[in-house]
């Protein structure tokens, strides 16, 4: 285990299970379509990749690079999209993938935005769920795991852009961050 993490919450044995069956579900909704995979940069990356190769459907993918203005104590209530798709979302299907759902500010907001392109559908799946911090009325249609309110890194996650190359999920020491 990295000398930085408190401990691993989740295993690379558990999240490869988990994925695998989140992934099956999903897969099932779109027999007979060909939906937009959308990831968000950079945090989805590990688990986009192992939840596009459940997909027995054709999938085209794609990726968006967002975050909020003005972060820490005032925020604008803006989504910055510093990385926009390449693809016309018009009638297609889209499928988000996401790392975690804190507030739910970045999905609720995405989601939005998508609809207004004029997707056909839109649907969020996400690796975690911190539902205690929620603040923005919006939810996963498929989740992998609820976590408590600790600030997690690794299979994507990051703290300072460190860490996300870690094969598990694990709950960062506070006094890296404190
Ligand atoms: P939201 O917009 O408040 O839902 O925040 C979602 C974003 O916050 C995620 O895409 C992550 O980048 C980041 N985030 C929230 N909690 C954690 C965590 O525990 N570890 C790493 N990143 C986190
Ligand atoms: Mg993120």
């Amino acid at each position: 285990m990295h000398q930085d993490c408190e401990r691993i919450l989740l295993t690379e044995q558990q999240i490869c299970t988990r994925v695998k069956e989140v992934a099956c579900e999903v897969d099932a909704r779109y027999a007979g379509k060909f939906p937009l995979v959308v990831g968000i940069l950079k945090g989805s990356i590990i688990f986009y990749s192992d939840f596009i190769r459940e997909l027995s459907c054709p999938v085209e993918l794609d990726f968006m690079a967002v975050s909020s203005y003005g972060s820490g104590a005032v925020s604008s209530g803006k989504l910055k999209i510093k990385k926009d798709l390449d693809r016309d979302v018009k009638g297609r299907d889209v499928i988000i993938v996401e790392d975690i759902i804190d507030s739910g500010f970045t999905l609720a907001n995405l989601k939005t935005l998508l609809l207004e392109r004029g997707a056909a559908s839109v649907i969020i799946v996400t690796l975690l769920n911190k539902a205690e911090r929620r603040e923005y009325d919006i939810s996963p249609d498929y989740n992998c795991f609820d976590i408590e309110n600790e600030f997690v890194i690794g299979y994507g996650l990051d703290y300072n852009e460190r860490y996300r190359n870690l094969p598990y999920i694990g709950i960062l020491k506070h006094e890296v961050y404190e």
